[in-house]
């Protein structure tokens, strides 16, 4: 699931791809229309399904459609690789344990949106990225993998974000393989 540049999502497929990860990526889905996501899938040829969220008149009634495009397509774990809308407990209860989402701070701090903007603001001398399990409440969930970055003297947001965005792309595959293995799917 990707609303926007997808580099999460084109790390999860190369880490199959190249045999680091388990898995294959048999579905994008994007919400929004033309997104750099939509366009790396038509690259590396993974099948993409846009559900434009503006269409559907709940959250609930998106994600009800996007567990019928999951079924459908026999998905077995679901990636929350940059999706900027909040799920509902029927997408989770449809994927229990296996519904992971990946957030560009150390939870539990700095939860929501411009967690960057946050850390920054805050004046940490660290920050990071996390891969979790999702629960309800946004940016909470077992946590399942973190990675560390420094935040130095003359970081702006894109410099933060652009050494955070590296770390994201080799945990979440590894996050992917620890959901995977704790759920014998492996
Ligand atoms: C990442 O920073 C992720 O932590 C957040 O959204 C961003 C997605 O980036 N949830 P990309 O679309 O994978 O490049």
């Amino acid at each position: 699931m990707a609303s926007g540049s997808g580099s999460n999502f084109e790390a999860l497929v190369a880490a199959c791809r190249g045999g680091q990860l388990a898995a294959t990526v048999c579905q994008l889905v994007v919400n929004n229309p033309g997104c750099g996501a939509e366009q790396r899938a038509a690259r590396l040829g993974v099948p993409c399904m846009l559900h434009d969220h503006r269409c559907y008149a709940s959250r609930e009634a998106l994600d009800q459609a996007l567990i019928a495009s999951f079924q459908a397509a026999g998905v077995e774990l679901v990636v929350m690789a940059g999706w900027m809308r909040i799920v509902t407990q029927a997408l989770i209860d449809a994927y229990p344990e296996r519904l992971i989402n990946i957030h560009p701070s150390l939870l539990p701090s700095f939860r929501g949106a411009k967690a960057i903007e946050q850390a920054l603001a805050a004046g940490v001398k660290l920050s990071g990225c996390t891969a979790h399990l999702v629960s309800l409440e946004v940016d909470t969930g077992t946590i399942l993998v973190q990675a560390a970055v420094p935040v130095l003297e003359a970081d702006s947001v894109a410099s933060l974000a652009a050494r955070i965005h590296a770390q994201e792309h080799r945990i979440l595959p590894l996050a992917v393989q620890l959901a995977a293995e704790r759920l014998d799917l492996v």
